[in-house]
């Protein structure tokens, strides 16, 4: 499919640019691949003998070939940025930089591969390419929309919410680009419950003009969402006394201690240590140990009646220790904490640093939606949760009272993701974007059900059933 919507003439050439086992130029007499994996490059010249095929790393041949190709299509490799680095990485990102696209350290290789193809097209080339769901919400992915809207005078993304490739756990979009060398004002965007609707030739679909993309963070999720829904979503947004939670909270993530079984003791294990209750705080480690509204002094005082270990040993660097705390830290079981990273890193390694007490919680990973809940017990929590610090005149028990609103759900599902498994994941950026409602926000029954409705549609393509 990918081929046909590049492929204008028998006589084009075309690349992929990682073509592994070559099904891409086994549909196109006029082909050339490259891919870094010898054994691969082999049986594509054996198999698909009218295609040239280079076995090289992808972004060194790109910056060494002087060839240029009519059309590109390809299913690039998605290496995210954690394995996604060294020379490869270097190469990679300098190349986009040359073509003017800056891409961060946080990109996965997909990126990448999608710029520096289409810069060895010829005017009026074409691409399509497989790219990996999260080009409609990464921060990363926007310097890639931005790049194709710069160079091609037609963009299209297409969303797929069923997974084409099943065995994977992630979703799959296509992108198409057309008219290389001039630039577009507006992308086109379609979504399809399935593979097998995608239409041929590419004409259906919204076309979203670049300032729309703008205000919406270049991110294109919201577009999974029929225009009458986004637009009363807008509208509610910029009500008087809506306001997002990042106008009236921090939103970060809870301490990090490099060794949580170490720093974590449970009330028995601590009167044994006999550890002083000064160097011992309270903490909430899992979200699944979240009540529904507040961690009241009654929550913890059940968590340490079921002696779970939820003491954090908190010691402020330069306190003096007593020998108690010494003894333990010098343990076998401190012994062999202080040589983890996190702890390596830091100094003293047992003083585990961003211990705050927050005024709420608010669980990142959930099914249904994240709940916010509050620090009545003045716990201290892990990055297990996110920790909410109020920072304007809003309390607790309000900003509580705004949350469960249809509107705050939308919002979450708006400026969340999905994270494979149904699972929707607030990054603490995003949950900052997340819209609160004025507490006398009246609505009519037609706005309620559009606001469920589009909740349902976000679950649904978040696979949430
Ligand atoms: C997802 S597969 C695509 C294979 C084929 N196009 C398909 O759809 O079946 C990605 C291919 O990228 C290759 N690859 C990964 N990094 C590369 C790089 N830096 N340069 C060239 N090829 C690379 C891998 O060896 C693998 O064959």
């Amino acid at each position: 499919m990918l081929v046909r919507w590049v492929v204008r003439s028998p006589s084009d050439r075309l690349l992929d640019p990682a073509c592994g086992d070559g099904r891409f130029l086994a549909a196109h007499f006029n082909a050339a691949g490259v891919d870094r994996d010898a054994s691969a490059v082999s049986a594509v010249a054996q198999d698909i003998p009218h295609a040239t095929v280079h076995t090289a790393d992808f972004f060194d041949w790109a910056n060494a070939t002087g060839e240029r190709f009519d059309c590109v299509a390809g299913n690039p490799p998605f290496i995210r940025y954690q394995r996604f680095k060294g020379e490869v990485r270097k190469t990679a990102l300098q190349l986009c930089e040359r073509f003017g696209a800056k891409l961060t350290g946080l990109t996965s290789s997909w990126a990448p591969f999608v710029i520096v193809s289409a810069s060895l097209l010829t005017p009026g080339g074409r691409l399509a390419f497989v790219v990996p769901a999260e080009i409609g919400h990464a921060p990363y992915a926007q310097p890639v929309i931005r790049f194709l809207l710069d160079n091609f005078s037609g963009v299209h993304v297409v969303a797929i919410r069923e997974k084409v490739f099943p065995d994977l756990s992630e979703d799959i979009w296509f992108v198409y680009a057309s008219g290389f060398g001039k630039s577009s004002g507006s992308l086109g965007f379609s979504s399809y419950n399935s593979f097998r609707d995608v239409p041929e030739p590419l004409s259906s679909g919204e076309r979203i003009d670049r300032s729309d993309l703008q205000s919406w963070n270049y991110r294109l999720r919201p577009f999974l969402l029929p225009r009458a829904i986004r637009d009363l979503y807008v509208q509610l947004s910029h009500l008087e006394g809506v306001f997002r939670l990042g106008d009236c909270a921090r939103v970060g993530i809870g301490y990090v201690t490099g060794a949580n079984d170490f720093f974590h003791l449970r009330p028995s294990e601590a009167r044994r240590l006999g550890i002083p209750d000064e160097f011992l705080t309270p903490a909430l480690r899992r979200s699944a140990f979240l009540p529904q509204r507040a961690v009241t002094h009654r929550t913890v005082e059940n968590w340490l009646k079921r002696d779970e270990p939820v003491l954090l040993l908190n010691i402020p660097a330069g306190a003096s220790l007593p020998t108690q705390v010494r003894r333990y830290l010098d343990s076998s079981a401190g012994q062999k904490a202080r040589t983890a990273y996190k702890c390596r890193a830091r100094s003293p390694w047992y003083s585990v640093p961003d211990v705050r007490v927050p005024d709420a919680f608010l669980s990142y990973m959930s099914g249904l939606g994240p709940s916010l809940v509050a620090n009545d017990a003045h716990c201290v929590c892990t990055n297990s949760v996110h920790a909410v610090h109020l920072t304007n005149s809003i309390s607790t028990t309000e900003l509580l009272h705004r949350w469960p609103h249809l509107l705050v759900a939308l919002s979450c599902e708006l400026e969340g993701h999905p994270l494979g498994g149904g699972m929707l994941k607030l990054e603490p950026r995003e949950a900052s974007h997340v819209v609160l409602p004025a507490s006398n926000l009246g609505m009519s029954e037609s706005r309620h059900e559009l606001l469920e409705e589009g909740i349902v549609i976000l679950r649904r393509w978040r696979h949430y059933a």
